[in-house]
């Protein structure tokens, strides 16, 4: 309906619950990648459980709770962007991401974080934008340091992820960072 451009080729675009097939086709394009530290590939494992997650997610955009952007290339969805919690109230969030591996390594969910955050604390007044990622996820961690983030912390082995406990890291950026860094590029 409507498309924000990444640039070459690259567009995020509201995903809904109606885009389930387009979705689970995505999803099991990229299944095992995407699910290395992340129980998305889990929660999405055949349609009607994809058209109940993409509902949830509805619900939170109804509610103002959270929003959820799928990432296409060349009219092929590839991978997403999402604010798993959003309190405007506390002017707080927490942003996610997973791309399909052919579409991996240029630059593409760094680009749709940013219009997502850019939203967030230029539209929304939001003040702090979380990001929380396995320890062992080296590209998650780029990424949070390429949108400018600051390591908090561990929450020392806290996410039973298939059988095994994984340490989780909180990054975060704050608005006055987000507004100066964005400021001075
Ligand atoms: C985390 C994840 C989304 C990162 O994907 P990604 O493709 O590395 O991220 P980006 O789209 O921002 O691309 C950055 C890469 O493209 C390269 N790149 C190429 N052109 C670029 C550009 N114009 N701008 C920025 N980066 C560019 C960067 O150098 C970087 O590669 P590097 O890490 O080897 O240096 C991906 O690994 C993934 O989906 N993992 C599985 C799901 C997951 O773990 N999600 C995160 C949960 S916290």
């Amino acid at each position: 309906m409507f498309a924000v451009s990444l640039g070459n080729g690259a567009e995020l675009r509201p995903l809904e619950p109606w885009q389930a097939e387009e979705f689970l086709a995505h999803m099991d394009r990229g299944r095992d990648f995407i699910g290395q530290y992340v129980g998305l590939p889990d929660v999405t494992s055949n349609l009607d459980a994809t058209r109940r997650w993409l509902q949830v997610y509805a619900d939170k955009a109804a509610a103002d709770a959270g929003r959820l952007y799928g990432i296409w290339l060349d009219g092929l969805l590839v991978g997403g962007v999402l604010f798993r919690v959003f309190d405007a109230c506390r002017g707080t969030c927490e942003a996610g991401c997973w791309v399909e591996p052919d579409a991996a390594g240029q630059g593409l969910v760094t680009r749709a974080v940013r219009v997502l955050i850019d939203w967030a604390v230029e539209e929304r007044g939001m003040h702090r934008v979380e990001w929380q990622v396995s320890s062992k996820n080296t590209p998650s961690i780029n990424l949070a340091k390429r949108l400018g983030m600051t390591r908090e912390g561990v929450l020392r082995e806290n996410d039973p992820y298939r059988g095994i406990r994984q340490d989780t890291e909180i990054w975060s950026v704050l608005a006055p960072e987000w507004k100066a860094a964005r400021g001075a590029s």
